[in-house]
């Protein structure tokens, strides 16, 4: 491999064989895609429990957007950056090769190929802790397990870990035509559920291609009035109010709140978060918002059932890293469906 390679101390540049610069996207500051600018940059330092991995692939998801644009603005206190973001590359979902590995790593070895979640994926390379990769199964492309780590182990936690879906429940997935929905739909089939997907029409084949029994346009009908009960409801779009979700679920059905935009500008959807943990203690119902969990266990799960075939991203739309953009100005409009992933031309070739 001609790439840099070797353990590296702790905090240390990698000692390198290969390149010491990188082309990478930078947010000098917070805005929306527009800020986003190409750079050449030297190659991130790890630490002793990092790895870091020649990205071939990298995966664009709602969470790179929040922490582009710092909203909401809670997001800033929480330690990424009072006026511009910390790490200025943004990107968390990547698929690639290791090239050198902290003093501390036990886990991976140069060349081994890995999924996850690093820091500054939108580049050549990216430090990443080992605890967030997992081996990437030789069947499944780049491209493919760059679109996984973040959408896929949230839906898996919130589908089973959170929601403890069961075979022959029915479940309800609100934003299934999206990242974590499209996961989710999968995920809940694949365990022996019978879905229903809350898309736009114009997604609505897609989510039935991925298994789902039944699809409703959220434009057009109310799938919370209480006609159609659910055991479980995970709801990943639409900041619908935990009172109108409860009328969807049967008396001991559980609700998951994922996420949804739209919420305000400071604390995005955390009221509504806080009013389901209020109303969950004089329920019968199990009303919960969770915050996915970053760890390979997730992964290393979805690692099996995408090499099973029982699960596969779903890629909308795949753009080279210099359409960074672009891929998260269609983002942010919801033009996009399912993932979408940056390929990144290697920095030998
Ligand atoms: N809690 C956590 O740890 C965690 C982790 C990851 C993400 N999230 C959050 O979860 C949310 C979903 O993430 P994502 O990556 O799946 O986003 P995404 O790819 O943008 O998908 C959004 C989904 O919501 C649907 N939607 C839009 N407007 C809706 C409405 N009015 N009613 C019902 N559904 C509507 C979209 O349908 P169409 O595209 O068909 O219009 C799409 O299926 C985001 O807010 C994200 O920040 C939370």
């Amino acid at each position: 491999m001609s790439s840099p390679a070797t353990t590296a101390s702790a905090t240390d540049r990698p000692a390198t064989t290969g390149p010491t610069r990188m082309q990478a996207v930078i947010a000098p500051r917070y805005g929306g895609p527009d800020v986003l600018d190409p750079a050449v940059l030297d190659l991130p330092a790890i630490a002793d429990d990092e790895v870091l991995v020649e990205v071939h692939a990298a995966g664009v998801d709602r969470g790179t957007l929040h922490l582009l644009t710092g909203t909401p603005y809670v997001v800033r206190v929480l330690g990424f950056g009072l006026r511009r973001p910390k790490q200025p590359v943004p990107g968390l979902d990547l698929a690639g090769v290791v090239v050198a590995t902290g003093s501390a790593v036990t886990r991976f070895q140069v060349g081994d190929e890995v999924f996850g979640i690093g820091r500054g994926a939108f580049a050549q390379f990216a430090a990443a802790k080992e605890s967030k990769l997992s081996p990437k199964p030789a069947s499944v492309s780049f491209e493919s397990a760059a679109a996984v780590a973040v959408s896929g182990a949230t839906a898996l936690q919130s589908v089973t870990d959170v929601g403890g879906v069961k075979a022959g429940q029915s479940v309800l997935v609100i934003g299934a035509s999206g990242g974590v929905g499209s996961f989710a739909v999968q995920i809940a089939v694949a365990l022996g559920a019978r879905v229903t997907g809350v898309s736009s029409a114009a997604k609505a084949d897609a989510v039935r291609a991925l298994g789902a029994v039944d699809v409703i346009d959220y434009a057009r009908a109310d799938y919370l009035d209480g006609e159609n009960r659910y055991d479980l409801i995970i709801d990943a779009g639409g900041l619908n109010p935990v009172r109108r979700l409860q009328r969807a679920l049967t008396a001991t059905g559980t609700l998951v709140i994922v996420g949804g935009e739209g919420g305000d500008r400071w604390t995005g959807g955390i009221a509504r978060n806080a009013r389901a943990a209020l109303l969950s203690r004089f329920s019968r119902q199990r009303l919960t918002a969770f915050l996915s969990r970053e760890h390979h266990d997730s992964t290393d799960r979805l690692a099996r059932l995408l090499d099973s075939g029982a699960v596969a991203p779903v890629i909308g739309r795949v753009h080279p890293l210099t359409e960074a953009r672009r891929a998260l100005a269609d983002l942010a409009s919801g033009r996009t469906t399912g993932k979408t992933v940056l390929t990144i031309h290697p920095a030998n070739a």
